[in-house]
């Protein structure tokens, strides 16, 4: 029998949490609910629209906001923002939701694919190499608090990623007699 936790993912912007939450959604059958999609909807505008005209902060507020109004019950895959660590209610509340995933790669390969796209208000810096170095030592030990799973997604593919998160739940399972 599975357990009716939801699977939370958590990771730096480029560790392949989106995609691998919308796998999960088709392979599991469980709704999926995305923080940053969630903020957008609310706000009614991009990430990067909300960083530029209403700033960080605001950002932060609406995401924790986001976050709270999800429940434990019933289960479903959780896809969060990078920085959803960076307040201790929020790990907290990742915790309550369920199994903590936590998707890593190496500094090279994260900013290879968070640049790709060119979205990342975070790195809109002159040197956003170096900035998102300097945020991932910030966030590490976050991550690390949070996580109940780590896995590395440099060399996987998506589904892979999917397989093996799912066979590790699987195997925490405690059967019920
Ligand atoms: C952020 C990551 C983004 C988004 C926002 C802030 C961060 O999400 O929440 O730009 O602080 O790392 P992704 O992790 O999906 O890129």
């Amino acid at each position: 029998m599975t357990s009716a936790r939801s699977i939370v993912l958590i990771g730096m912007m480029g560790a392949g949490k989106s995609s691998v939450g919308r796998c999960l959604e088709r392979r599991t059958g469980l709704r999926r609910f995305d923080t940053d999609e969630m903020v957008s909807a609310r706000l009614d505008r991009s990430i990067s629209d909300i960083f530029s005209t209403l700033g960080e902060d605001e950002f932060r507020r609406a995401e924790t906001e986001a976050l709270a109004s999800l429940t434990p019950m019933p289960s479903a895959i959780i896809v969060t923002g990078g920085g959803i660590v960076l307040r201790s209610e929020n790990i907290e509340h990742l915790k309550r939701l369920g199994v903590v995933v936590w998707l890593e790669a190496d500094e090279d390969i994260l900013f290879e694919r968070a640049a790709r796209r060119g979205n990342r208000p975070l790195l809109a810096t002159d040197d956003p190499r170096t900035t998102l170095a300097k945020i991932l030592a910030e966030r590490t030990p976050l991550y690390t608090k949070a996580a109940d799973i780590r896995l590395n997604t440099a060399d996987r593919g998506h589904e892979e990623v999917t397989d093996l998160i799912l066979a590790e739940i699987e195997n925490r399972t405690v059967p019920v007699t």
